[in-house]
């Protein structure tokens, strides 16, 4: 890899549908150039340190490419003579090991994963004419990711310098639950715009994804500092003294500010997995569980932000459970919430009637493939009288 120090170059960063404005926020913040939003996407520039920051600091980015050629795609061939062309030897050793991820938004190809092997091939036949041995392929950890983006007849090709997505942080150790990715759940918790000083409640919290994420971005703690590694380690090109400076520089930017985060749930099992996982976070003095309902549970007066994401019925049999359960968190945060902001996120649009209460915001996202709703609804301090004189009428 030709390198020049600080020489800048073009990045995009993959999120979530409905977090590409967040996404671009962070990006300013942390400094980025060049700035643009697409789907799923923003593209950026800045240098390799940046690109290390980028890896280590953004909290709704999935991977950080770095785009390193596009060209025209008319077949298979095609793909496999412009794949040759690139010189691999600049990026990895004969000994290193392979993976190719393939995006397709065309309608000219259908099968993704032909078209990596078709990659692959032409990636392994460079080294296996130049050195008479070829690189092996590995899915899990390879020392370079590679990422196709087919888009109509354009290719572009990245190296994937994050490796594992970014949403694996590192801090979650109970995966039998479903919970929530912890880019969207952090992607809530900063759509919110709760203010990271007030009261933040996830009152179904489950494995405590929104808490914990909630939890460093108020600690100003980097959602990286978790994680064992980043693809760009493995690079011919890692410079692990810049490393080490953007690190240190990113753990001293960490404060103390004191911020109460509290989570409820129902379930005895769930609430002891999810106090586990604070503490694999070392986050037990900012975030308390408590193993309750939430119809039970008496909040702080003082008014802050909740953020909840309660079942959405897929498993649920009787349909009126569903309704139900959706009509007693309306009567509750009627009944105990005044004064809070309080965002549900859902895919079941019928439930969400059942709140009945007026939301205030509704932003569309996607919570893996069900299509969601992240609504918002202000408890101002009329609603309770106002629902109770709507329910005197109505008798
Ligand atoms: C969809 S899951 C939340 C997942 C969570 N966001 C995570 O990342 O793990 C909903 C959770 O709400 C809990 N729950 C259901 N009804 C509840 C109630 N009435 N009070 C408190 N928790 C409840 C369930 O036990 C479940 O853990």
């Amino acid at each position: 890899m030709v390198k020049e120090k600080g020489q800048e170059f073009p990045m995009v960063a993959k999120t979530l549908f409905g977090l590409e404005d967040i996404l671009a926020d962070e990006l300013v913040k942390l400094g980025a150039k060049g700035i643009e939003k697409h789907n799923r996407a923003v593209s950026f520039v800045g240098d390799q340190g940046f690109m290390y920051k980028a890896n280590l600091n953004l909290r709704t980015a999935l991977r950080i490419l770095k785009p390193i050629k596009s060209f025209i795609v008319k077949d298979e061939q095609w793909l496999y003579r412009e794949i040759q062309k690139i010189n691999w030897s600049d990026y990895m050793d004969v000994t290193d090991t392979l993976a190719i991820d393939c995006v397709l938004s065309s309608d000219n190809f259908t099968h993704s994963h032909f078209l990596a092997q078709k990659a692959k091939d032409a990636i392994v036949d460079q080294f296996r004419d130049a050195f008479g041995v070829r690189p092996s392929v590995e899915l899990d950890r390879p020392t370079l990711r590679i990422n196709l983006h087919i888009h109509q007849d354009t290719c572009t090709v990245s190296l994937d310098s994050s490796g594992e997505s970014l949403h694996k942080r590192g801090y979650r150790d109970q995966t039998n639950l479903a919970p929530i990715n912890e880019v969207l759940a952090c992607g809530l918790v900063m759509l919110s715009g709760w203010d990271k000083s007030s009261v933040f409640i996830d009152p179904m919290c489950g494995s405590a994804t929104i808490l914990i994420e909630a939890a460093l971005l108020a600690g100003n703690i980097p959602p990286g500092y978790y994680r064992e590694e980043f693809g760009f380690q493995r690079w011919k090109d890692y410079d692990e003294d810049l490393w080490e400076t953007i690190y240190t520089a990113s753990l001293k930017k960490i404060n103390n500010n004191p911020v109460q985060l509290i989570g409820v749930e129902l379930s005895r099992n769930v609430a002891r997995k999810a106090r586990e996982n604070i503490k694999l976070a070392k986050l037990e003095d900012v975030i308390t569980v408590h193993h309750t309902s939430f119809q039970e549970f008496d909040p702080p007066a003082d008014p802050g932000v909740l953020v909840m994401n309660p079942p959405y019925g897929e498993r649920m049999h009787q349909e009126e459970d569903i309704n139900g359960l959706y009509q007693s968190i309306g009567d509750t945060l009627k009944k105990k919430y005044e004064g809070y902001s309080a965002w549900i996120i859902s895919s079941n649009r019928e439930a969400f009637k059942y709140v009945g209460l007026r939301p205030s915001k509704k932003i569309p996202v996607f919570n893996g493939q069900l299509e969601c709703r992240f609504m918002r609804f202000d408890m101002y301090e009329g609603s309770k009288k106002l629902s109770k004189r709507k329910e005197n009428n109505q008798e």
